[in-house]
């Protein structure tokens, strides 16, 4: 089974998700390790809660080449093939995704390249679209700028806020990380330029 780190900063809610998948069976990995920056994340004492390894590496007061070497670390020791993002607000440097090629994933709330950064949702409802929704994308050291994996669109609705939306677009990352995951495992995949390409067709299509 692959051995997948969750990487958080908060709430946790799509980590939950992914641990959900697992325990059903949807998902063939291991959540071998939840790693945090922040030593309260409510995420991190929920995956406590559930039994699972658990690490805070908290950033300050180290610089951002130590804390990365420490996360590393704790990564290795945890001998991790995958690591998924799931709301860690930390940038990760060139030579830290180097470390783990084509195996690090982020959830963002925006059908990217649109609304990439901070508050998409809002990005969204400024810019007048009518479909937005959830990207799982590979990993690389720009900000939500890596190879697209998975995507789930929710409509706009002119009664939307961003808080409505945010939620709607929530529900949809639930499903769509461990999609995206599942997919990764278990199909036959390969990166061209920054495009990510299955080449088999999905079980049971
Ligand atoms: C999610 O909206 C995710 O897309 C973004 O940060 C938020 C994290 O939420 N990257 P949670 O901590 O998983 O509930």
């Amino acid at each position: 089974m692959p051995r997948v780190a969750v990487l958080l900063s908060g709430r946790g809610s799509n980590f939950v998700a992914l641990a959900e998948a697992v325990s059903a069976g949807r998902l063939p990995g291991e959540i071998a390790l939840v790693l945090s920056n922040v030593a309260d994340a409510p995420g991190l004492a929920h995956a406590r809660r559930l039994g699972l390894e658990t690490v805070a590496v908290p950033h300050a007061p180290l610089s951002r080449d130590d804390h990365e070497a420490a996360v590393l670390a704790a990564l290795r020791r945890a001998r991790i093939d995958w690591i998924c993002l799931a709301g860690y607000m930390r940038l990760l440097s060139g030579g830290f995704v180097a470390a783990f090629p084509q195996r690090i994933l982020n959830i963002h709330p925006s059908l990217l390249p649109s609304f990439p950064g901070l508050h998409p949702q809002r990005q969204a409802l400024a810019a007048g679209v009518r479909i937005s929704g959830c990207t799982v994308h590979l990993v690389d050291s720009g900000l939500d700028s890596g190879p697209i994996v998975w995507q789930r669109a929710v409509p706009v609705l002119d009664s939307d806020d961003e808080e409505s939306l945010a939620a709607r677009i929530l529900a949809q990352e639930h499903v769509a990380y461990a999609e995206a995951l599942g997919a990764l495992l278990t199909r036959r995949w390969l990166l061209e330029g920054r495009r990510v390409r299955f080449l088999d067709a999905p079980e049971g299509g």
